[in-house]
């Protein structure tokens, strides 16, 4: 096994950016399980399946094969051998992932590349169920949250600042349906392991959070 970091939380706490940082200063590699579920949610949309439709998600998950490689050291996701990565950072595709990430199937299909990247590598993992249920045995783990206020904020000047246009309330009452639904799923649902430290960054900098979390895995 290698050495495995996993960090978990709700949308829009910082995950991707503090874990990207972590594994560079560690020199492990940056596993974004988010955007594996979020190829398979791209395969369904392409596929018309509607949100309420979970028989049709299993079928045609099954059909996504899910792979990752990594050029200049960023994480590429690959669908069926086309090379998603510019496609999946839409509404739709959150929207379509975190209904279909709830199915137990498309749960397991993700499952075993999950484990093998992190037997054969030095990883930061990060999602939603890494550190309960992915990788339980990870030597370290943390929870990484922000007022839900925080992170509609964060999102907001995001948006703000490619020019695009948005609503501050929408974005704050999407990231709480998120939330719920991301917490209250049936099958791994998002949770802090007992094991994990709490690190809440909604009054940190990111070079706070990224030192506390560097420290915590000396
Ligand atoms: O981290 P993200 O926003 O890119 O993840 C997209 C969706 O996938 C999110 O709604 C929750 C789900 N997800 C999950 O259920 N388990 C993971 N390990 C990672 C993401």
């Amino acid at each position: 096994m290698g050495i495995n970091i996993a960090i978990d939380g709700p949308a829009g706490a910082g995950k991707s950016t503090i874990a990207k940082l972590v594994a560079k200063e560690k020199n492990f590699i940056y596993v974004d399980t988010g955007a594996m579920y979020r190829a398979i949610a791209l395969y369904l949309i392409r596929n018309n399946v509607a949100l309420d439709d979970s028989e049709s998600m299993v079928k045609f998950a099954s059909q996504a094969e899910v792979s990752i490689k990594y050029v200049d050291g960023q994480q590429q996701v690959i669908l069926n051998g086309e090379n998603v990565n510019g496609l999946i950072r839409t509404e739709e595709v959150s929207k379509m992932a975190s209904v279909s990430s709830a199915v137990p199937e498309i749960r397991t299909m993700l499952l075993e590349l999950q484990r093998k990247l992190a037997r054969e590598n030095d990883v930061v993992m990060d999602g939603r169920d890494i550190g309960t249920n992915i990788l339980p045995n990870a030597q370290y783990k943390i929870f990484l949250t922000a007022s839900a206020e925080e992170r509609a904020n964060r999102r907001y000047k995001e948006l703000v600042e490619r020019g695009e246009k948005c609503d501050y309330e929408k974005i704050k009452a999407d990231i709480i349906e998120r939330d719920e639904r991301d917490s209250n799923r049936a099958t791994a649902p998002l949770k802090q392991a007992e094991d994990a430290i709490l690190v809440d960054s909604s009054n940190m900098t990111i070079d706070e959070v990224a030192k506390t979390i560097i420290d915590y895995c000396k």
